[in-house]
């Protein structure tokens, strides 16, 4: 299916950004849902701000669309201090890391999103930097070279990433506080579907904000694209107001059913079922067998389908279980997979 009418992506697409910001939280407050990291992360925040010092060091992980930009930006907001944005792909060389790190005022905030992707030997740079709030570096070289040592302003990384398993040891064992996102519950959704309704100045029924919730697939991203993709239906149908029923029409006009699945993940789930028999069938098969990438079916069809129960991880390969035959009004076929055998991350 063409990412253009992909409405269930959790991966930004261009037309999340016009929004984006707009309907970004911008304090802790204001963030719904996530409860236990909210309590943690306010009141090391809190302790930072009374000793004076920068907040230890913070790694956020989690699929797309959960929100780990948006509280990394709400960190540095809390805290009072600048706020400044990176990528692990962006930084090529040591000397853009380098420039950047000497940069970084007193207690700044230093946003690498994507840090699994960091080059290792620019890894490397940010041991110390993390470690002692130094910079080490060679000049000359051959026999005469030496190893130089330069102060930091003492600072905060956090690192965003989709993939926890990808970060070394070492760079994860830098990190003082690690936090894994999870996805929101219906109940959470609605709450920041009105919210950004609200925003964007839309009226909606509590019906219809809880109908978009359950269909969103736990990711605030895809709920807002949803409300604003289901703002046009109303709209072009001459109403001010979204109702169940404009939820309704719009859904089956996007090909999206009950539980939020939509082409892509009928296809995987059909896939595995009838051309593998419900597996265990590998994700690179399935890759090459459905025409979705690897990383495609990894990071963000397949966490909603483990939620949902509808497919497990094995070390033999991924099994389609038996809630997904029932969804798609198949027959389940005996599975004999045991507990021990799932994988959990
Ligand atoms: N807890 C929340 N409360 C309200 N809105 C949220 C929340 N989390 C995320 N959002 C909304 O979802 C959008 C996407 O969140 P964000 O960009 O922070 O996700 P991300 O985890 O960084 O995704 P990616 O992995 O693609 O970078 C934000 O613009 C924001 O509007
Ligand atoms: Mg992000």
């Amino acid at each position: 299916m063409a990412d253009d009418v992909r409405f269930l992506t959790s991966a930004l697409t261009p037309d999340d950004l016009d929004t984006e910001v707009t309907l970004r939280p911008q304090s802790l407050k204001e963030f719904v849902g996530q409860q236990k990291l909210k309590e943690n992360l306010s009141i090391y925040i809190e302790a930072a701000k009374m000793r004076g010092e920068p907040l230890d060091h913070v790694m956020l992980y989690g699929p797309p669309g959960l929100g780990k930009t948006t509280l990394a930006h709400i960190i540095a907001n809390e805290l009072g201090v600048q706020f400044r944005i990176t990528s692990g792909p962006a930084i090529e060389r040591a000397s853009d890391l380098a420039a950047i790190l000497t940069n970084l005022q007193e207690r700044d905030v230093l946003f690498i999103d994507e840090i699994h992707r960091l080059n290792r030997s620019i890894e490397e740079i940010l041991y110390p930097a993390m470690e002692d709030y130094c910079l080490d570096f060679m000049i000359g070289k051959g026999p005469s070279a030496r190893s130089m040592r330069l102060k930091l302003q003492g600072f905060t990384l956090i690192g965003a990433t989709t993939r926890a398993g990808n970060i070394t040891g070492p760079l994860r064992d830098r990190f003082g506080v690690i936090f894994r996102l999870e996805m929101y519950s219906p109940e959470e959704l609605a709450i920041i579907i009105k919210r950004s309704a609200s925003i964007l100045n839309i009226k909606i029924t509590d019906e219809a904000a809880t109908k978009i919730a359950s269909c969103s697939r736990g990711t605030p991203r895809i709920a807002n694209r949803l409300l604003k993709r289901i703002r046009d239906h109303a709209l072009v149908g001459g109403s001010d107001i979204i109702d169940i029923s404009i939820v309704k029409k719009a859904f089956s006009k996007m090909d999206i059913d009950s539980l939020g699945l939509d082409e892509s993940d009928r296809k995987l789930l059909l896939t595995m079922i009838e051309k593998f028999d419900g597996g265990p069938v590998g994700v690179d098969t399935l890759s090459a067998a459905t025409g979705e990438e690897t990383v495609t079916i990894e990071d963000i069809i397949e966490p909603y389908l483990l939620q949902l129960g509808f497919l497990a991880r094995t070390p033999r390969g991924r099994v389609a279980m038996p809630a997904a035959y029932k969804h798609l009004n198949l027959k389940p076929k005996d599975i004999q997979i045991s507990i021990d055998d799932i994988i959990s991350d």
